[in-house]
């Protein structure tokens, strides 16, 4: 069994029903590789609506509280939550399927939250995602100004 020290922070995770089931073997993970988890919801398999999630994901994810802002949100295809969570000001929330996705968030998008997809994910490639995500930085340099630029479209 793993013993954990310290935490590396807080990371804010959320699904639908469709997610719900990956969301909380992902949730088991992030415990085990030492951070801490502040789950928005839902709290049982029971049908929700993915954009009221999505919101509550993103607002926590870039609270001023929270030092990681790092967010991981799930629904059935990770579509519709990925969408609604880039409607948050500020999010940067990148759909995956695979490490390479997870790798180039970071180092080229700086996203700060990944939508994965309950129904299209297995656990062991949604923890290689999660993995990559979190110790992943961004680049910076010829990336910074488009970032920049994402950012300044409304
Ligand atoms: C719920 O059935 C499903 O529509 C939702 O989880 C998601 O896949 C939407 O994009």
């Amino acid at each position: 069994m793993a013993t954990i020290a310290t935490t590396k922070g807080t990371v804010i995770i959320g699904s639908d029903h469709g997610g719900f089931d990956l969301k909380i073997q992902i949730v088991e993970h992030l415990k085990t590789i030492g951070y801490q988890v502040h789950d928005v919801g839902c709290h049982q398999p029971e049908r929700c609506d993915y954009p009221d999630i999505a919101a509550l994901a993103g607002k926590a994810t870039l609270d001023s509280s929270n030092t990681l802002q790092r967010g991981i949100v799930v629904c059935g295809s990770g579509i519709g939550i990925s969408i609604a969570a880039n409607k948050v000001p500020g999010v940067r929330c990148a759909l995956l399927h695979d490490h390479y996705g997870a790798v180039m968030c970071r180092k080229h998008n700086n996203a700060n939250m990944i939508a994965l997809g309950g129904r299209t994910t297995g656990v062991e490639i949604a923890k290689e995602i999660v993995d990559a995500f979190l110790s992943t930085e961004f680049e910076g340099g010829r990336h910074e100004g488009r970032v920049g630029k994402i950012m300044s479209i409304c």
